[in-house]
């Protein structure tokens, strides 16, 4: 078997594994096995690109520049995760979904001075024979707009992730008709590319593109973020499969389309779920018009302390507890658990309420609860539990904000007008855990902190769970 048959067996299986990684990270049981068949089919296909690379007779430079780029990335890949905080993920994600891109418009831009560019006698040639010289234009071409719009679009959902960007939407003035004519140039642009490729077409499609990325991105108010994210993670998967066009990589071009589809899917399932229209988040905020809500003044808030929320919850029959970012901030998930277990022994049936866009990422809560061993059983997704709350004596709101804000139903002005809630207000006692009266992640009043039946108990969520165990 020649090595070239060799590596193109061992593409196809990192490939099938690549897919059981998938299956196996639908599922809280089995993602860990699943991110071990992910490792498994990234080390197979890193082996079989440099056997394929020596094949290739690359030059010693090349395959010294190949290790060292492995050495560095696998070292800096190692230091971020082992350092990366549960809730920093989110954006560590975004910055990955960045270098994708980047990765892509390098890639394009190889492309172009290797075969358009002339550099590379022999691929021209190859390539004028076989009569696909024009299709290699359309790949440059569309893998380096893909790559453009992945990379500035990411480098803006990071900074935003991590509040170095406002996460308000930014509202240019006609920014559909940006965009769409930015669309409009990608076409004309690539066609011209395509009859005659010159050098200027790619620096403007590459300029239309990094803009592009970037106002798309910034135009997404922060209730949308977490659709941004996977929709990011589907364009990083478009990138990859263009990339492999270019290289003639079959395993980039699977591997690029799995994440692309996937990623497509889940912001699909994310845009159901908060009852949000995919075309207007995938556009950039398409039709949403209306701005973040004014200030309005919703009178005064109660405030209660922890003895005081002990005695309410001593009398409590059900209890639900809403946790959201602030519970994954503050790291209360153990004292939650704590205190589950010692209400529960008192009598109380405590269940837990989790909001599909609790925290900064898809099943954050969940990940954090299971980590403090709270069972199971007594997790629920928000329609498993929304019509309870009227017969539950307190809720817990630990760090929650966004997820538990009436204004999305009943202000239609509101920018989270329409997302699903977690009708908390229901309940007969609402405590809230945070630390001031400041808005969520998508910087909106909530005006449940105001509601007769709401009292704020103010402070690090950790320490007042902390304080209610020993109160109790
Ligand atoms: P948020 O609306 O962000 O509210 C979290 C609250 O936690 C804040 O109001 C904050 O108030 C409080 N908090 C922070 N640190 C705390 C601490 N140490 N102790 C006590 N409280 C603390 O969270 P949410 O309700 O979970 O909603 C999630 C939001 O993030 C949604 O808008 C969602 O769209 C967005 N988002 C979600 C994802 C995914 S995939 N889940 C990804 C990106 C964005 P103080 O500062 O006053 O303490």
């Amino acid at each position: 078997m020649t090595v070239e048959s060799a590596a193109q067996a061992a593409y196809l299986v990192a490939a099938l594994l690549f897919i059981l990684a998938l299956a196996g990270l639908s599922k809280h049981e089995t993602a860990k096995t699943g991110n071990t068949y992910g490792m498994a089919g990234m080390a197979v296909a890193l082996v079989a690109t440099v056997a394929l690379a020596i094949d290739r007779d690359v030059s010693n430079t090349g395959l010294m520049l190949i290790g060292v780029a492995m050495v560095v990335g696998a070292a800096i890949g190692l230091w971020r995760a082992r350092v990366v905080e549960m809730t920093g993920m989110p954006e560590l994600i975004a910055m990955l979904h960045s270098f994708v891109g980047l990765a892509a418009v390098l890639v394009g831009w190889n492309g172009y001075l290797a075969v358009e560019g002339g550099a590379d006698k022999a691929e021209v040639a190859i390539l004028t024979a076989q009569g696909t010289l024009g299709i290699h234009h359309a790949e440059v071409f569309i893998g380096v707009f893909i790559g453009a719009v992945t990379f500035t679009g990411s480098i803006v959902a990071w900074g935003k992730l991590s509040a170095r960007f406002s996460s308000k939407p930014l509202m240019l003035p006609g920014k559909n008709a940006l965009n769409i004519g930015a669309l409009v140039a990608f076409a004309a642009l690539t066609v011209w590319f395509c009859i005659t490729p010159q050098l200027w077409l790619l620096v403007v499609v590459t300029v239309v593109a990094l803009l592009l990325g970037w106002h798309l991105v910034a135009s997404i108010g922060g209730g949308d973020m977490p659709v941004v994210v996977s929709m990011l993670n589907s364009y990083s998967g478009w990138a990859a499969a263009a990339s492999g066009f270019l290289l003639e990589n079959d395993l980039l071009i699977v591997t690029g389309a799995l994440v692309g589809s996937s990623g497509a899917y889940l912001s699909y399932i994310m845009c159901r779920a908060m009852n949000r229209s995919f075309i207007s988040v995938i556009a950039g905020g398409f039709g949403i018009e209306a701005g973040p809500a004014e200030d309005k003044d919703y009178g005064e808030h109660r405030e209660v302390n922890a003895e005081q929320a002990a005695e309410l919850l001593k009398e409590a029959k059900s209890v639900i507890i809403t946790p959201g970012y602030g519970m994954a901030v503050a790291q209360a998930q153990y004292g939650v658990a704590d205190l589950t277990r010692k209400l529960r022994a008192n009598g109380a049936t405590v269940r837990f309420g989790i909001h599909p866009v609790a925290g900064r990422l898809p099943g954050h809560m969940n990940v954090l609860l299971a980590e403090a061993k709270v069972p199971y059983d007594i997790v629920l997704e928000m329609d498993e539990i929304n019509d309870d709350f009227p017969d539950t004596d307190v809720v817990l709101v630990i760090g929650a904000n966004d997820t538990v804000n009436p204004a999305a139903e009943d202000d239609p002005t509101s920018p989270i007008a329409g997302m699903p809630v977690l009708k908390v207000w229901n309940a007969s006692n609402v405590i809230i855990f945070k630390r001031s009266m400041a808005s969520g992640y998508a910087g909106v009043q909530n005006p449940l902190f105001f509601r007769e039946n709401s009292a704020m108990l103010f402070g690090d969520a950790k320490d007042r769970v902390e304080d209610i165990i020993r109160a109790l």
